[in-house]
């Protein structure tokens, strides 16, 4: 079995003594209350200003052409993918990039926890070919194996527990199905991202083995650039591939 090389810097001393200061900075609010009173605390902050301004933000912080380019290169490669999930679609920052890089006849379906976001996410794609229904990554709405594909950016940090959102993911993902998952790093500009947003941030090594327990296997790393892995900036970006 094919294993990739984790870039997780973990037997770095400067690694070591950063994530005790990532630890300060960052939000504990998920771990501190119950899964309902934080998804609560969720739609709040994305039904307000904040989720008002994600699209603009999205752009301002080069996820949106960043991410783009890595669906138009191919670097995730959505071509014969007929059944595509995206999960958390906020603003439709990836619903987009699906809309133009996935097979003109593939079924595209977005979900998202907060209604005015779906709202936002409609009115910015202009596109009636999308699909966007409310629904917790938590408890998806659909059958087993339902997808070839899924992309879920910046939405399982949304989770106490991992294990809550991967389970479902793989769940709905069919067997040989393979998924772009990007989520906040324990970096220091996690941190201070998971204070933003009311978010917690992931391990790669702990992710990584969580999802290998779960059949999701990780076929590669993906930075949105050099500078991006240099600096280990932009989160962890993955492509998994269920087995
Ligand atoms: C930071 S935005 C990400 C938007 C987009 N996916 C991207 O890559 O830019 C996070 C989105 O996830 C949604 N979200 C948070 N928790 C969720 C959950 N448990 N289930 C579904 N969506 C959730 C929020 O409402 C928000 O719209």
């Amino acid at each position: 079995m094919s294993q990739i090389r984790l870039s997780d810097g973990k037997c770095d001393t400067h690694a070591r003594r950063s994530s005790f200061i990532n630890r300060v900075v960052e939000n504990d609010l998920i771990q501190q209350v119950s899964y309902e009173e934080y998804r609560e605390k969720v739609k709040h902050v994305y039904g307000g200003p904040k989720g008002a301004m994600l699209a603009t933000a999205s752009m301002l912080s080069l996820h949106i052409p960043l991410g783009k380019r890595l669906f138009r290169t191919r670097q995730f490669d959505l071509r014969g993918m007929k059944s595509i999930l995206d999960v958390g679609s906020g603003a439709g920052q990836i619903v987009q990039h699906l809309l133009d890089f996935a097979d003109p006849d593939a079924r595209i379906i977005g979900t998202d926890l907060s209604q005015p976001m779906l709202r936002r996410a409609r009115q910015r794609l202009k596109s009636n070919r999308p699909s966007l229904v409310a629904a917790d990554l938590a408890s998806l709405p659909f059958a087993d194996a339902s997808f070839d594909g899924i992309t879920c950016g910046y939405v399982l940090e949304h989770l106490p527990d991992p294990r809550m959102g991967l389970g479902e993911l793989a769940r709905v993902l069919r067997v040989g199905g393979r998924m772009f998952l990007l989520t906040t790093e324990d970096t220091f500009s996690g941190a201070w991202t998971s204070r933003i947003w009311c978010c917690r941030t992931y391990n790669r090594r702990e992710l990584w083995e969580l999802c290998e327990s779960l059949g999701l296997h990780w076929k590669k790393e993906i930075w949105f650039t050099r500078m991006h892995q240099a600096i280990r900036a932009g989160g962890i970006c993955v492509e998994i591939e269920k087995r």
